[in-house]
């Protein structure tokens, strides 16, 4: 009985630790994004085009929208109409500040992969957009099944092709989802389109700067000083890679 105990207290401390890790790993990441939410909106080319192509993937017109990680609301400022209600979620308060408010704009401060938000917005909501975003999900097969169960969604999603020569350079891992592990959280019928971009640069330098000004890093853990260097080093290309899965209901 008492080995029972002390090995469920065990498990119990254990489960904490996990949370509070991944719980940090959130506040790590979107500490970036406070940072560098100015910086973010000039510096975001690539975004700028993916909401573009997002609105050209699925260009039907909705009036209650919900934008998943709407951060400084590209999706908002794009939309060809005028929704009755648009509903922007996002983790970055720095980011919400320099979000759009028009008549129709509600803004609220919270982790997409809180599965409440979906339950709440349920009957309410006809569209959700995402861009950007998800594939800072620390759940996305669970937040891809909550989105899921709305009636109509369009998505980008970034790969783990993205930023693939960096991290080949570094010999470091990525958190980012794979196309197989994204089509893997699918049950809906969709419609999907991989798309890749590339950003190209003068040097080193301002490839570094442009991964720091957009708060992105390359998919993985945060670069050290040591990283850095060695990349410097390294690197002959200069350029770098988005892949981007599209996806929509049909
Ligand atoms: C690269 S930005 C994209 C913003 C916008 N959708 C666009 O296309 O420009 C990613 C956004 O996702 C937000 N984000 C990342 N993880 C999040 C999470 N778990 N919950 C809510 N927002 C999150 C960040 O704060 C940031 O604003």
């Amino acid at each position: 009985m008492k080995i029972v105990s002390e090995i469920s207290k065990f498990a119990i401390i254990f489960k904490i630790k996990v949370r509070h890790k991944r719980y940090l790993g959130l506040i790590r990441h979107i500490k970036e994004f406070d940072k560098r939410a100015k910086s973010y909106s000039t510096n975001n080319y690539i975004q700028k085009q993916i909401v573009d192509d997002l609105l050209n993937f699925d260009s039907r017109v909705h009036q209650k929208i919900l934008d998943i990680g709407c951060g400084n609301g590209l999706i908002r400022q794009n939309l060809k109409f005028t929704p009755e209600l648009f509903i922007g979620i996002d983790a970055s308060s720095k980011m919400l500040e320099i979000h759009p408010v028009f008549d129709d704009v509600k803004l609220i401060n919270k982790n997409f992969d809180d599965t409440s938000i979906y339950e709440e917005f349920i009957g309410d909501i006809d569209m959700i957009y995402s861009s950007s975003a998800l594939q800072w999900s620390k759940h996305l097969n669970n937040t891809l099944q909550k989105i899921q169960k709305f009636k109509n969604f369009a998505l980008a999603i970034h790969t783990d092709n993205t930023f693939k020569e960096l991290r080949q350079t570094l010999k470091t891992d990525t958190f980012l989802p794979s196309l197989q592990n994204i089509k893997d959280s699918l049950y809906r019928n969709v419609k999907y389109e991989v798309k890749t971009y590339q950003i190209e640069f003068e040097n080193n330098q301002d490839l570094l700067k442009y991964i720091k000004n957009t708060g992105i890093s390359s998919g993985q853990k945060k670069l050290t000083t040591r990283d850095l260097r060695e990349f410097l080093t390294k690197n002959n290309k200069k350029y770098l890679k988005f892949e981007v899965l599209f996806i929509k209901d049909i």
